[in-house]
């Protein structure tokens, strides 16, 4: 038996939709091993337990590049990614089933490989992206391949998370988005995506409002978010901070420079004038990626 340890992922980190995401320190361990026959699965809920399961299709899909007849595959879930609110569950299961065939198969693909297969199950390469490699990743892709770099970010920013009770499907979060945008908008995102990778790689935080701005989706589907008006507008009271909603929603994150009691009072002022439950987490970056631990 063997571990794969994935993070979490937040993408589209302002306006970098479909794009720029960054690893957090929150993990996923998945454990596995080649059984002689079947499909085992333990501690996940009995709906994850059969073969739509994410980790056992990506699993399938990997062993289908590699060519490895596998017998039987018993997978032993420890999550801590909550499900359904733009944390990266599904690219964990996805990098976590990709890394683990690849092992049992002898090490056939390359890590850019693992990359693209996830890519392809996913639809976009901005949550697997960073969850395999760690840190706050840029990434594009094009019929051949899945481009990306690591993109520099300054050691005085904090990262929270506020996460909601309430899921929101990347579908569903897809579907309200535009199938067109004004010229206007695109410039408008395309200038502040500079700026802020700038801003994050040397440190400036006084820029952090302006450059998280976005056009992309966050207009669309701030309105499936209960809470992200006063989210936002709360946070323009703080210096040096910005906010965004973590991939498709439903969390919200907080990138700062701030005092952490200051930050957090306002956090827990937003929760506290909100119907449904949020809880606060501070995150720190996580700069490895996934990892294989063999024991
Ligand atoms: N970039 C993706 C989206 C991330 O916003 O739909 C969620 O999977």
């Amino acid at each position: 038996m063997f571990e794969v340890v994935v993070p979490a992922t937040s993408a589209n980190m302002g306006p970098g939709f479909d794009s720029l995401g960054i690893a957090l320190g929150l993990y996923n361990k998945y454990y596995f091993e080649e059984i002689e026959e079947g499909l085992v699965f333990e501690g996940c809920p009995d709906e994850f337990k059969n073969e739509n399961n994410l980790v056992y299709i990506s699993m399938k899909k990997c062993f289908e590049r590699t060519g490895y007849q596998c017998k039987g595959i018993k997978i032993v879930f420890d999550t801590k990614i909550p499900v359904s609110r733009g944390l990266g569950s599904s690219a964990a299961c996805a990098v976590a089933g990709a890394l683990a065939a690849n092992q049992i198969s002898g090490d056939v693909l390359s890590i850019e490989e693992i990359l693209k297969l996830t890519t392809e199950i996913e639809g976009h390469p901005d949550n697997v992206a960073p969850a395999l490699f760690g840190g706050m990743i840029a990434s594009a892709q094009n019929k051949e391949e899945v481009l990306y770099s690591k993109a520099k970010i300054d050691e005085s920013f904090n990262f929270y998370i506020l996460i909601p009770d309430f899921k929101l499907s990347t579908q569903k979060s897809r579907e309200v988005l535009p199938k067109k945008i004004d010229y206007s908008d695109g410039i408008f995102n395309v200038g502040r995506t500079a700026l802020m990778l700038c801003a994050l790689s040397n440190g400036d935080g006084h820029l952090l409002k302006a450059s998280f701005q976005d056009k992309l989706h966050q207009p669309y589907r701030s309105k499936l978010i209960e809470g992200y008006d006063l989210f936002m507008k709360t946070l323009n009271d703080l210096d040096n901070t910005a906010g965004f909603i973590s991939g498709a929603g439903s969390t919200l994150a907080v990138i700062t420079k701030e005092n952490d009691e200051k930050v957090v009072e306002k956090l827990k002022f937003i929760i506290n004038n909100l119907n449904n439950k949020w809880i606060i987490k501070k995150v720190d970056i996580d700069y490895e990626g996934a990892k294989i631990i063999n024991s």
